[in-house]
């Protein structure tokens, strides 16, 4: 059978504020987004994930949704829309778009009619509980602003829950009309052709109806340990229920923020998620032992059952991977780990060009999660605009942006750039690297060796987490295809790292 597309794509995280802006207001676009194609088609990914573009308050920048089915005014419209996903396809470039289905804004007209009277007809659509001003119903705490995960209702005198900002009122998928009108907002993009959707905090959406109080050691980060309710997993089914009505492969990447490995990929159970988010090694320090133990774990949880894991560096919550690894030659490695990996690799935009995280002074700092920085805007070219159609961006430039720029990148042979797009295009060429299986090499200490193989072809790979030299015995005469040092490609591999060195390795035949 031929692989499902979702399993061995590449998938290239848009965070449509901060990739291009095509009208000068100083927010990125999806005209923007469009204007981009050449440099995605180039880089050889496969399918792009667009951050929310929905009508939003924007008070979480788009997580916080007032119209799931209308393209925000500043992002451009749905005929804009729906030339991207045009554009996108005749390029061979897979659309996939985020779904909030945990929480609408609280200017969305659901809440609106809700918070109406208690007898309103959607009331049940959210999440109400009867109490005194003083107390909330129980001891969530809301991420970002860590105070209670409930607001009070003056008018109607009840809390509502919002495990977000209280601008983010949970929505409540025990109420069977509120299931059916979010499976009509999958098919309202289904309709215009979307690929897929990464779906948020998607293991929220089912919550024990006693809303028990947590033990709150268990719940440093209040979202992720709360919710992981046996009910979420039936909701799920019914969701890939819609999916699996359209023709085509239709994907679903959940964002199942569990730091446990094990627990995130029962979300990848059959008739469920096809893709779950595993963040534990998003969070693992740059060793070879912690990452060694990250791929096992992964390789246990999802090949117990028979699911795909996925690999994720960087996204628009974290800082970078290049700033959180303290250099571009880590970076460099660090690609050819994620791309290497058996998995579903994503990259967030701008890890192609080794950006760092914007360092923003307090007063223009615009984020109630701190998150900042590594939303900063992309330097496409050397003009003083950076491609920005002349205007200021809403954040500040990262770092370097005079010799980061794509167009600068895209002329230097050995830029971090051209070593993504090599691998892209080693990982399309290589059956091995794309589904076959990982095995662990013996290795010193600081260096992870493995092979990846499938029935008709294998690759080495070999990354050295140390700044010093390192050696490994190959089982076979190898030679090097990528290197993300100074190691000549083609050249035969003599057992031997430079520090911070990865290498891909074919079999010299
Ligand atoms: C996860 C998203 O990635 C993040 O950006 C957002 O703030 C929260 N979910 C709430 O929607």
């Amino acid at each position: 059978m031929d692989t499902p597309w979702w399993k061995s794509a590449v998938v290239y995280q848009i965070y449509p504020r901060s990739f291009c802006d095509s009208n000068g207001d100083g927010v990125g676009d999806l005209a923007g987004v469009r204007s981009k194609l050449d440099h995605l088609e180039r880089l050889g990914v496969d399918a792009v994930w667009l951050s929310p573009f929905f009508r939003s308050p924007m008070r979480d920048f788009g997580y916080d949704v007032s119209d799931y089915c209308d393209v925000d005014p500043l992002f451009g419209d749905l005929a804009d829309f729906d030339a991207l996903v045009a554009d996108c396809h005749a390029r061979g470039i897979r659309v996939v778009i985020d779904w909030v289905p945990n929480h609408s804004s609280d200017l969305h007209p659901w809440f609106q009619e809700a918070r109406a009277s208690r007898s309103a007809p959607k009331r049940d659509w959210y999440i109400w509980r009867d109490g005194t001003p003083d107390t909330p119903p129980n001891n969530w705490r809301s991420a970002f602003t860590r105070g209670p995960a409930w607001t009070w209702d003056e008018a109607t005198e009840q809390w509502y829950l919002h495990l977000f900002l209280e601008e983010q009122p949970d929505l409540n998928w025990r109420n069977p009309q509120l299931v059916e009108a979010m499976h009509d907002t999958l098919r309202f993009w289904l309709d215009r052709g979307v690929d897929g959707f990464r779906m948020d905090v998607i293991h929220c959406i089912g919550k024990d109806p006693a809303l028990p109080d947590v033990d709150a050691k268990l719940a440093p980060i209040p979202y992720c340990a709360l919710n992981d309710h046996p009910s979420t997993h039936e909701l799920l089914r019914g969701i890939r229920g819609v999916l699996e009505s359209y023709p085509g492969e239709r994907t679903s990447i959940g964002e199942v923020y569990l730091l446990d490995t094990d627990r995130v990929a029962t979300y990848a159970d059959p008739g469920e998620l096809l893709l779950a988010f595993t963040f534990p090694p998003l969070y693992a320090a740059w060793t070879a032992p912690a990452w060694h133990d990250q791929i096992e774990r992964a390789e246990r949880a999802f090949g117990s059952r028979d699911a795909w894991p996925t690999w994720v560096l960087s996204n628009h919550d974290n800082p970078r991977h290049r700033t959180r690894y303290g250099s571009e030659a880590r970076a460099r490695a660090a690609a050819v780990l994620l791309l290497t990996l058996r998995g579903a690799p994503f990259l967030y935009a701008g890890e192609e060009l080794g950006l760092e995280d914007a360092v923003i002074e307090k007063s223009r700092q615009v984020d109630p999660g701190g998150r900042d920085g590594c939303r900063a805007p992309i330097p496409w070219d050397g003009s003083q605009d950076h491609g920005w159609s002349g205007s200021e961006p809403w954040l500040p430039w990262p770092p370097e942006r005079e010799r980061r720029h794509a167009e600068q990148q895209w002329s230097e042979p050995d830029s971090i750039l051209a070593l993504y797009r090599a691998l892209l295009a080693a990982r399309r060429a290589s059956s091995a690297l794309r589904t076959g299986t990982w095995t662990a090499l013996p290795a010193p200490e600081a260096v992870l060796f493995y092979k990846r193989e499938s029935s008709d072809d294998a690759r080495f790979v070999a990354i050295n987490f140390s700044d010093e030299p390192q050696a490994i015995s190959p089982p076979l005469a190898l030679r090097v295809e990528i290197s993300s040092g100074p190691s000549a490609s083609g050249a035969a591999f003599r057992g031997r790292l430079s520090g911070d060195e990865a290498l891909i390795l074919a079999i010299d035949a």
